[in-house]
């Protein structure tokens, strides 16, 4: 049982990854493995548009998104991370969403049996980037698998004193953890 957290903050130590980090912890707490992506420390480009990608054996760009792509396929669990940035996810998050287009293309359905998603904003801006992103992984797991978690924080740091979206984060981290142990 594995649960993969693909985060799109450019920020490895902020408000995100800080929540990301409350949810996994509980995950592993329950005995279900973890891994966390951060978009920020790879190369994902953005979608060409050519949309030949089915007759294409690999994308034709040469980066990170093939393998970043082939764990969230086969992860049991996912959850996707995400600043709001103009209301809505990062640039960086936006790429990693395109580029699943060659799965589509493909006909390739991703194996998670949960799904979550965390969104940090400073204030506003929550509904369209959860709209976006939930329509995004709803495609792939259908709507009644998917959680959000909203947190609200500005500067680096802030999240550690936003006691009821840890808890939240936490809960989805020991729910996906609990969905996932069921179906084994
Ligand atoms: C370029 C940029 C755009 C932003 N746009 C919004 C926005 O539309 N709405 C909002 O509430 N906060 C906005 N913010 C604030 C961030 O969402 C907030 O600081 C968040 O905590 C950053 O998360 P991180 O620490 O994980 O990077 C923006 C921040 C930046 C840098």
């Amino acid at each position: 049982m594995k649960i993969v957290a693909i985060v799109g903050s450019p920020r490895p130590r902020g408000n995100t990854n800080y929540l990301v980090d409350q949810a996994l912890a509980e995950a592993e707490r329950l005995g279900v493995e973890t891994e966390k992506i951060d978009l920020c420390r790879y190369t994902v480009n953005p979608c060409q548009g050519h949309d030949n990608c089915a007759s294409q054996e690999q994308c034709l760009q040469q980066d990170d998104a093939p393998w970043i792509l082939e764990k969230f396929r086969l992860a049991d669990g996912v959850i996707v991370a995400t600043p709001v940035y103009y209301y809505n996810m990062t640039a960086q998050m936006k790429a990693f969403v395109d580029r699943n287009y060659f799965l589509y293309r493909h006909d390739t359905g991703i194996e998670a049996k949960a799904g979550g998603l965390i969104i940090v904003a400073g204030s506003d801006g929550t509904a369209q980037t959860d709209r976006a992103l939930r329509r995004f992984l709803a495609f792939y797991i259908g709507n009644k698998r998917i959680t959000t978690v909203i947190g609200l924080a500005s500067r680096l740091g802030d999240m550690k004193n936003n006691a009821s979206a840890i808890e939240e984060a936490r809960k989805l981290g020991r729910d996906m953890a609990t969905t996932l142990l069921q179906a084994a």
